[in-house]
């Protein structure tokens, strides 16, 4: 059996990494050349734990790359397209890249002998599988799905940073397709890859779809909502958001995890599938009250933590805020809607003088800043003569931060929207994002 992936991001270059791992023969197909330099040198282009050995072991054995589709759409019984789906400006999805991969895979079938399945990995809205996609290939084919070529939603739960983990033990694996017979050989393929046991659920296409929106859309609910909660603690004195949280966790209908107030969520899906999500909605006539409160209170979570930072300082201009972490998340270097990267453009408009640490993201942030702010690779360096730290990210060297590493600081403000430091004392300001004073 041969596998080809469309599309080497996170998604695309982790599963495909791990198949040949597994023993599978995997053609791993991307247009952007330099990438694939790359990733033939064994470099994952971005960072992302246990990738590089794993990638550097696929090489060795059954991944083999390429710039070219034919050879995927001649050679393998799978093709999975993990291609990025981005939304413009207004939220609206947009499926350039996905439809013009669909076409090209259409014209390319028309000709073949066998019978592919295409797999939709990639995440698109409701409806673009069975009214889009499909047409196309039919279109350019010539040929049905299920008799010319299957077709399966197949969407991922990966998250970054946890993406080797996440694809050698998926939570659920949904399979929608209109055609049984084409299903059941997909649900066979991923029992094979991991074990009979494996939760699958089987469904139709625009189910699938649905279901990788509301996962994602509930994911951000939670943290929009523990947010406002956050900011109710915040101006009670004596409360603290993290109580709260694992009071409510306990309750086995709510469940303890995505409840960690924070500075919003950022990163290339949860803010990106919630507009879609609207956007399509709207376009369906259906009403979006309860998600347009969820991105509302993302988009305002930011300010509160200006409000914070003005309440330390009184005035910005000219105060140097030291920001740890700049990655959306911990264990990742991807500033996508980081939302230190939203609150640095805030405090440079305030002019403040914005000195920032992390242990992987200042590459991609200096594409962004240049020289407007200050890089630092130590945490030390980065809290010199500061007025005030903002931690952002809760990567785990911060929690070992000491008393002693702050000796240096202007002022000895911190302003903690993950809760994570452990440094106090009569000469410190702490002020921790959901407790009260
Ligand atoms: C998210 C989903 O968790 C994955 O299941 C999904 O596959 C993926 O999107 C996708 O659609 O591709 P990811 O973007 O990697 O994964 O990141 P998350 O772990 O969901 O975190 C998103 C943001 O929420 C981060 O900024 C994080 O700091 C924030 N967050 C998360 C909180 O503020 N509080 C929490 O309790 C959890």
């Amino acid at each position: 059996m041969k596998i080809g992936i469309v599309g080497l991001g996170f998604v695309g270059l982790t599963f495909a990494s791990v198949l040949a791992n597994k023993g599978y023969n995997v053609i791993g197909v991307d247009t952007d050349k330099i990438k694939i330099k790359n990733i033939k040198s064994g470099k994952s282009p971005f960072y992302e734990p246990q990738l590089d050995n794993i990638l550097k072991n696929a090489l060795t054995k059954k991944l083999i790359l390429s710039e070219n589709i034919e050879e995927i759409v001649n050679e393998c019984d799978f093709i999975f397209l993990t291609l990025g789906t981005p939304i413009d400006k207004n939220g609206n999805i947009n499926l350039k890249i996905i439809l013009k991969v669909s076409k090209k895979i259409g014209e390319l079938l028309l000709k073949l002998k066998k019978k592919p399945i295409i797999v939709i990995k990639s995440t698109v809205v409701p409806g673009t599988t069975s009214n889009k996609i499909k047409k196309i290939l039919e279109k350019k084919s010539n040929k049905k799905v299920g008799k010319g070529f299957g077709l399966i939603t197949n969407p991922e739960f990966l998250r970054e940073g946890k993406a080797v983990h996440d694809t050698l033990n998926p939570h659920l694996i949904v399979i929608g397709s209109n055609e049984k017979q084409d299903s059941k050989k997909l649900e066979k393929f991923y029992k094979e890859i991991h074990n009979e046991k494996i939760s699958i659920i089987l469904t139709n296409n625009t189910t699938a779809e649905i279901i990788k929106y509301a996962n994602n859309s509930f994911l951000a609910t939670k943290i929009s909502f523990i947010n406002n909660i956050s900011n109710l603690c915040q101006t009670l004195p004596g409360t603290n958001v993290d109580e709260v949280a694992k009071a409510i966790g306990i309750d086995p209908r709510i469940g303890n995890q995505f409840l960690n107030a924070g500075p919003g969520y950022g990163g290339s899906c949860l803010p990106k599938d919630i507009q879609a999500l609207i956007a399509c909605q709207k376009t369906l006539g259906v009403e979006s009250t309860l998600l347009n409160a969820v991105h509302q209170t993302n988009i305002l979570q930011i300010k509160k933590i200006v409000e914070l930072i003005k309440k330390t300082l009184v005035n910005l201009k000219n105060k140097r805020i030291t920001i740890l972490g700049l990655s959306f998340k911990e264990e990742s270097d991807d500033i996508r809607e980081s939302r230190s990267i939203k609150l640095i453009e805030i405090l440079l408009k305030e002019q403040s003088t914005i000195i920032v640490h992390d242990p992987k993201a200042i590459k991609n942030t200096k594409l962004i800043f240049g020289d407007k702010i200050t890089y630092n690779e130590k945490v030390e360096d980065a809290l010199n003569n500061s007025d005030c730290i903002v931690l952002m990210t809760p990567w785990k060297q911060y929690s070992k931060l000491q008393k002693i590493d702050l000796r240096k600081m202007r002022k000895k403000n911190i302003i903690d929207t993950r809760r994570i430091l452990n440094i106090r004392g009569s000469d410190i300001n702490y002020i921790g994002l959901g407790i009260g004073y």
